[in-house]
């Protein structure tokens, strides 16, 4: 009887687990403290890196670094998740688990529109994928990494690895993260990859995404603090003429402008073969100045008329396996929209929020008669431009609950834009996270440009009309709705009265 019990309670608790478990379209499983409502987390488990980004057939694909049996680093597969306005995604099975011991790093994917690999079927364009193969290092054995394809004919949702893989092998520990993209140019694949030790990046061509031939080299050149990773190589129009230029990204972990991982990038020509930076190889320029934007991945894919969008891991290695999260540890930031700007100081990346980001504005909330105010989300975007001449500094407080809030302001005087989240919640669990971060902006005038985008536990800063971008995470307490404004004038006094016009928008879930 005791038995009969037993059993119908623990099948009962079982039935209650299984309806409790979230599915993809469980909106619930999406609604935590920190969990982003518009940004990409996978439902659960460690995320790092995107991978593979490509649009193919009307659907986006965002593959991403992925351990599918727990929330730490290991294992490492490629999720997937799909999208038609890069806001609402849906995620999918893994696309390419580890297998044999050998994980499957970050890399990329391309669309074989002319079936020049033979992998195509039916007459009709398929989808390859280019990865590192990273078999850890056992006993007196190195690690080794080296470069594969895997395919796909049924738009990425099953994936066949190539049985005569590697592609590339240099019988090297550190040898990562390929990008390919079709050249134009030279009518042929073309493949970035780092050599992280060394502090370069090698460039490969292919006609048929099998066979490799090694075709230039880059670097050392810039920073090179830690080691290069994620590289990426893609062309942008420059504003206000029918010119490009070449932008080549490259990941630096450590040794990121903001300590830990960061990005640089330069820019110049490329003419199928070589990259040449228009710029002295002692310049870095640095594509964020927040400490959480790392291997970001432009998307393949894109039809010539559209702005080149690009994602990254909204994170940093130096406290990515401590983030206080659950049941998901890490995200991605919101796609950018890029371009390249000429400024006084040369030629400059410009990264603003896609603009489909407006079809989740909700509510607009009238700025102009308070100083102060609360939001009942912590999802929203403020614009701002406003005329800093006779300030010293200018500055938002955000996420405000008690004494906790995260600052986003212009110090005048010393000519940078700052994010400050030394008190901005929850920030105890690693000494690399309560910072305040500085960006330089010297503005040609005194108009301030601030575009703020917040999703409960993202704050993303694009100043200067997307010259300066700023990506950093925070963890503030329930009910951190308040948004404050201050100012201080020239002589050191706070300045009283209204803040400036700025538009305020709620910015409703994606889930
Ligand atoms: C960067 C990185 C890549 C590597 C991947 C492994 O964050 O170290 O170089 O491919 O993560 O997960």
């Amino acid at each position: 009887m005791h038995r009969r019990l037993f059993i119908s309670f623990a099948f009962l608790a079982s039935l209650m687990l299984r309806g409790a478990q979230p599915s993809a379209h469980d909106s619930a499983s999406y609604d935590q403290l920190y969990r982003p409502q518009f940004h990409f987390s996978p439902q659960k488990h460690w995320t790092n890196d995107p991978n593979g980004l490509v649009f193919f057939e009307g659907e986006y694909h965002l593959f991403f670094q992925y351990n599918p049996f727990g929330d730490q680093w290991g294992h490492m597969s490629w999720g997937h998740a799909v999208s038609r306005d890069l806001l609402h995604w849906k995620e999918l099975p893994v696309a390419l688990p580890e297998e044999h011991g050998v994980m499957i790093f970050t890399g990329s994917t391309v669309i074989d529109e002319r079936n020049t690999s033979g992998f195509c079927k039916g007459g009709k364009p398929c989808m390859v994928a280019i990865y590192t193969g990273h078999t850890p290092a056992k006993g007196a054995k190195r690690a080794l990494e080296t470069q594969n394809v895997a395919y796909s004919n049924d738009r990425g949702r099953t994936w066949t690895k190539y049985r005569q893989n590697p592609i590339l092998d240099l019988h090297l520990s550190d040898f990562r993260d390929p990008k390919v993209f079709w050249s134009q140019q030279k009518k042929r694949w073309t493949m970035v990859v780092a050599l992280p030790n060394q502090h370069k990046v090698r460039l490969y061509a292919s006609p048929n995404l099998k066979r490799w031939t090694a075709i230039s080299e880059f670097g050392p050149a810039g920073a090179v603090g830690g080691q290069w990773e994620c590289p990426e190589l893609f062309e942008l129009p420059l504003r206000g003429s029918t010119d490009t230029r070449w932008v080549l990204k490259v990941g630096l972990n450590p040794g990121g402008v903001a300590g830990g991982s960061g990005e640089q990038y330069f820019v110049g020509r490329f003419d199928g073969q070589h990259f040449k930076n228009d710029n002295p190889s002692s310049l870095t320029l640095w594509t964020d100045y927040g400490k959480d934007c790392y291997c970001a991945l432009t998307f393949n894919g894109l039809t010539k008329n559209r702005s080149p969008v690009m994602i990254g891991w909204m994170d940093n290695w130096q406290y990515a396996s401590k983030l206080p999260t659950a049941p998901w540890r890490g995200q991605m930031t919101l796609p950018r929209k890029l371009s390249l700007r000429r400024t006084s100081d040369g030629i400059r990346l410009i990264q603003n929020p896609l603009d489909a980001l407006a079809s989740l504005r909700s509510e607009r909330v009238d700025l102009n008669l308070n100083a102060s105010l609360a939001l009942p989300e912590r999802a929203f975007q403020l614009s701002v431009t406003h005329d800093v001449k006779h300030l010293r500094e200018i500055g938002w407080k955000l996420l405000v609950k008690d004494d906790a809030y995260a600052t986003v302001g212009y110090d005048r005087s010393k000519g940078v834009v700052f994010v400050d989240r030394a008190r901005s919640g929850q920030t105890g669990f690693s000494p690399a996270f309560p910072q305040r971060m500085e960006a330089p902006l010297h503005l040609a005038g005194s108009v301030l440009s601030l575009d703020i985008v917040v999703d409960r536990s993202s704050l993303e800063v694009f100043a200067d009309g997307g010259r300066i971008t700023m990506t950093n995470l925070v963890f503030p307490a329930e009910g951190a709705y308040g948004l404050q404004f201050y100012s201080i004038s020239d002589d050191g006094n706070l300045v009283t009265g209204p803040p400036p016009p700025a538009s305020l928008w709620r910015l409703r879930s994606a889930h």
